[in-house]
């Protein structure tokens, strides 16, 4: 049984951090929304600034809460200017994304 056992715990500790949301990775992955959106000032480019995003009350339109299900949303469907990104992120890359932007 231990022998049995002795892999599977040394998998699950591998698999851990690598499944970790990583916002250094969250960063390059958003250098291609950087173009539109500022992270450090709140100058507005294409795209409304997204620096302090998550300490804010409310997405740029004024009424929707800022959650992570809400800004996971218009990074997949976009509108409005902003490109949907459903297709073009993979899920790994968007949860790092969403690491990062929560440092912003
Ligand atoms: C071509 C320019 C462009 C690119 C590239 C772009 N966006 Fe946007 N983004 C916009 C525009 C324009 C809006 C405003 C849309 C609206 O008002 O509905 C927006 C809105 C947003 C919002 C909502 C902000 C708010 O306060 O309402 C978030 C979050 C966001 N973008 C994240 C991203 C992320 C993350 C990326 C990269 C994966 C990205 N955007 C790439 C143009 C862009």
């Amino acid at each position: 049984m231990k022998k049995f056992l002795a892999p599977i715990f040394g998998l699950a500790l591998f698999a851990f951090p690598a499944a970790a949301q990583d916002a250094a990775k969250g960063k390059e992955v958003f250098e291609q929304c950087g173009v539109c959106h500022s992270a450090d000032t709140d100058e507005k480019k294409m795209g409304p600034a997204l620096k302090g995003l998550f300490q804010r009350k409310k997405l740029a339109d004024g009424k929707t809460d800022v959650t992570e299900t809400t800004v996971r949303k218009k990074i997949d469907e976009g509108g409005n200017g902003m490109p949907a990104y459903a297709e073009m992120l993979e899920s790994k890359e968007k949860a790092n994304l969403m690491a990062y932007l929560k440092t912003l």
